[in-house]
């Protein structure tokens, strides 16, 4: 009996020496395992929304879409969403993150906080809906997307931008590259209309580059079923006009 003693304490050791290494080797970078490492902060134009949705809205500035970490979907569905708890902010919310589908109802903050928000309250500075919602409206202000666009003469117009017009305009504000999306023509269409830009941040909520990667998918997290007919959005082309639709009356 005694004989099998060292191979189990052996068996130990090793297990304990590659569990410390793992955990020496998560504890080397800033952020515990398994957190997000930058957040997407993602704005729609609403009429481009609406277009493909066929809703109505007058809405005339970017609103927001969402607040995503790039690790993780629905990280805890039992942490419900509660209107209550961002009271306060309720007006906020209702002005700049609005459902468009059915303006004033809370289902598409519930969606978004049950898909997102509940992995981006997995760091303290997001733990819980009241911090989450807040921080999306705070750098939604903070970087001002509307005011970008203006001073650098892209407004919703019949005549048409290159894409290059629309990024320099707002890399040149922001010192980093966002990722901006377009719905694209269908077959023989000569124009994409401008529908929605990421800007991302750091875990410190710094701007950092969107650089294309696995997060692509999420492009297409629109609440509802997928557009019937109409190709949906996807990055824009750079070797096709942009069509930045004004509201219509
Ligand atoms: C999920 O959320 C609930 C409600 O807030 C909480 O009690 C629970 O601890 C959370 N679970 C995990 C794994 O974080
Ligand atoms: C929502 O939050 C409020 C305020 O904390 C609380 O009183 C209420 O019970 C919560 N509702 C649900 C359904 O959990």
């Amino acid at each position: 009996m005694n004989g099998l003693a060292p191979p189990g304490n052996m068996r130990f050791i090793a297990f304990a020496v590659i569990f410390s290494a793992g955990y020496l080797c998560s504890s080397a970078f800033t952020h515990p395992r398994g957190e997000w490492t930058k957040l997407i902060l993602t704005q729609h134009w609403p009429q481009t929304f609406c277009k493909m949705e066929h809703c109505k809205t007058d809405f005339s500035y970017w609103t927001l879409h969402g607040l995503w970490p790039n690790t993780g979907v629905r990280c805890n569905t039992s942490w419900h969403f509660n209107a209550s708890l961002i009271e306060d902010i309720l007006p906020e919310m209702e002005k700049f993150w609005p459902d468009l589908l059915e303006p004033s109802s809370p289902k598409f903050w519930n969606y978004e906080w049950t898909k997102h928000g509940t992995c981006a309250a997995k760091s303290e500075s997001l733990n819980s809906e009241h911090k989450y919602f807040g921080k999306a409206l705070e750098l939604y202000h903070k970087f001002d997307l509307n005011s970008v666009l203006l001073k650098n003469q892209i407004v919703p117009s019949e005549k048409h931008y290159t894409l290059e017009d629309v990024e320099e305009a707002i890399t040149s504000a922001y010192g980093v590259k966002p990722k901006i999306q377009c719905v694209h023509p269908g077959m023989g269409g000569q124009v994409q209309i401008l529908g929605q830009i990421e800007i991302c941040v750091d875990r410190d909520f710094q701007l950092m580059g969107c650089e294309k990667s696995s997060e692509d998918a999420w492009s297409s997290d629109f609440p509802t079923v997928p557009v019937s007919g109409q190709s949906g959005l996807s990055v824009c082309d750079h070797s096709m006009p942009v069509y930045y639709p004004p509201v219509q009356a």
